[in-house]
C-alpha cells in the first residue's frame, strides 16, 4: 500500500469513526489518535523519505487536505454533541409551572375554643361581659364563700388538688362569682370561662383538667323565670331551635332552689338511645338562684337583690356538638383530629 493509498484508507476509516462518536471525551480520543502528534497523519507523513521526491508535495497536500477535513468534522461533531448535552439539561431543567405549590398551611382554633367563643357570642349578645379569675383559688373563694360547709363530701382530698392549706386548684369556676361580687355593684351579668381541676382518674369522659362557663346575674327582681328565659335561649342558640330542654330539681350549696338542666339527646331526640342511657335526656348545666348566703356574705341586702347563676362543663357541649366520643382527645393536640375542625 503506498501513501496515497493509506491516507485514503486513514480518510475512510475516520468518516466512519466520526459519525458514530456520542460523547465529547470519545472525540477528543480520535482526534489524538488521527490528528496527535504521534497520530495516524503524523505517522504517515513520517514515512515520506521513503518516497521519490517528486511525490512529497503531493503526498503532503493530500496528508494537509485530510487534517484539514477532520479538523472540520471535529468541529462539526462538536458542536452537534454540545448542543444534544445542552437540549438533555434543559429537558432536566424544565420547572412544571402547572404544578399547584406548596401553600402556607393555614391554622385555626381548638375546638374548645371554637365552642367558648360561641358561647361568648351568645351571651355577649345579651348583655354580658366576660370575667376572669385565677386557677389557683383560695378555699375562701372556692368553697366558704359559696356556702360550702367545712365538712362538704365537695371539700373532700380525693375531689380536690390542694397546694396548701389556704390554697388549692379552683374545682369549678363559681369563685369567679365571689370575685366578681367583691369587684362590682349589682346590676351584674358576667359568664367567666376557664379551666378547672378534679383530681379524677383519665378517661374517655374525665380529665383532671376541663373547662366551665360560669354565670351570673344579679339585679333587683331577678326571678327564676329569667334563669330560664336566659338558659333556653342559649340552649337553642348552641344546639339549636327544636331543641328541647327541662328543668330538674336539684342541690347545689351556693344556689336555692337549684335545678338541673337537661336537653333532649342530640343523637336519639329523645327516643332514646346508649348516650343517653335511654332517658331521652343529656344532662349540660347546673343552675339555681343565688343562695343568700352567699349575697350576704359578698355584702349585698337580700331584700333589694337577687340573682341567678349557672355553671356548664364546655368540653362536654363540644363533645356533643361535634359527636367526639373521648375527652382526652382535645388534650392531645394529635393534628389529625384538630384539623377535622
Ligand atoms: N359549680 C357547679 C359545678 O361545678 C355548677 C353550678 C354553677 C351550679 C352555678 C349552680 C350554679 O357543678
Amino acid at each position: 500500500m503506498d501513501l496515497k493509498e493509506k491516507l485514503q484508507s486513514i480518510e475512510k476509516e475516520a468518516e466512519k469513526l466520526f459519525k458514530d462518536v456520542d460523547d465529547l471525551d470519545r472525540l477528543e480520543e480520535l482526534r489524538i489518535e488521527f490528528l496527535g502528534k504521534k497520530g495516524r497523519i503524523t505517522d504517515v507523513l513520517r514515512q515520506m523519505g521513503k518516497i521519490p521526491a517528486e511525490e512529497r508535495p503531493v503526498i503532503g497536500l493530500i496528508a494537509n487536505q485530510l487534517k484539514a477535513k477532520l479538523n472540520e468534522l471535529i468541529q462539526l461533531k462538536m458542536n452537534e454533541l454540545e448542543e444534544l448535552i445542552r437540549e438533555k439539561r434543559l429537558a432536566e431543567e424544565k420547572i412544571d409551572i402547572t404544578l399547584p405549590g406548596a401553600g402556607p398551611e393555614i391554622g385555626h382554633y381548638h375546638p374548645l375554643t371554637q365552642i367558648i367563643n360561641e358561647v361568648k357570642d351568645v351571651f355577649i349578645g345579651l348583655g354580658f361581659t366576660i370575667a376572669e379569675g385565677p386557677e389557683i383559688e383560695t378555699e375562701y373563694n372556692n368553697f366558704e364563700a359559696l356556702n360550702v360547709p367545712e365538712h362538704h363530701p365537695a371539700r373532700d382530698l380525693q375531689d380536690t388538688f390542694y397546694i396548701d392549706d389556704k390554697y388549692l386548684l379552683r374545682t369549678h369556676t363559681s369563685p369567679v362569682q365571689i370575685r366578681t361580687l367583691a369587684r362590682q355593684k349589682p346590676p351584674i351579668r358576667v359568664i367567666a370561662p376557664g379551666r378547672v381541676y378534679r383530681s379524677d382518674e383519665l378517661d374517655a369522659s374525665h380529665s383532671p383538667v376541663f373547662h366551665q362557663v360560669e354565670g351570673l346575674v344579679i339585679d333587683k327582681d331577678i326571678s327564676f323565670s329569667d334563669l330560664k328565659g336566659t338558659i333556653e335561649l342559649f340552649v337553642k342558640a348552641i344546639y339549636g331551635e327544636n331543641r328541647s330542654l327541662r328543668f330538674r330539681p336539684s342541690y347545689f350549696p351556693f344556689t336555692e332552689p337549684s335545678a338541673e338542666v337537661d336537653i333532649s339527646c342530640i343523637v336519639c331526640g329523645g327516643k332514646g338511645c346508649r348516650l343517653c342511657s335511654h332517658t331521652g335526656w343529656l344532662e349540660v348545666m347546673g343552675s339555681g338562684m343565688v343562695h343568700p348566703n352567699v349575697l350576704e356574705m359578698a355584702g349585698l341586702d337580700t331584700r333589694v337583690y337577687s340573682g341567678f347563676a349557672f355553671g356548664m362543663g364546655w368540653d362536654r357541649v363540644a363533645m356533643l356538638k361535634y359527636g367526639i366520643d373521648d375527652i382526652r382527645l382535645f388534650f392531645e393536640n394529635d393534628r389529625r383530629f384538630l384539623h377535622q375542625f
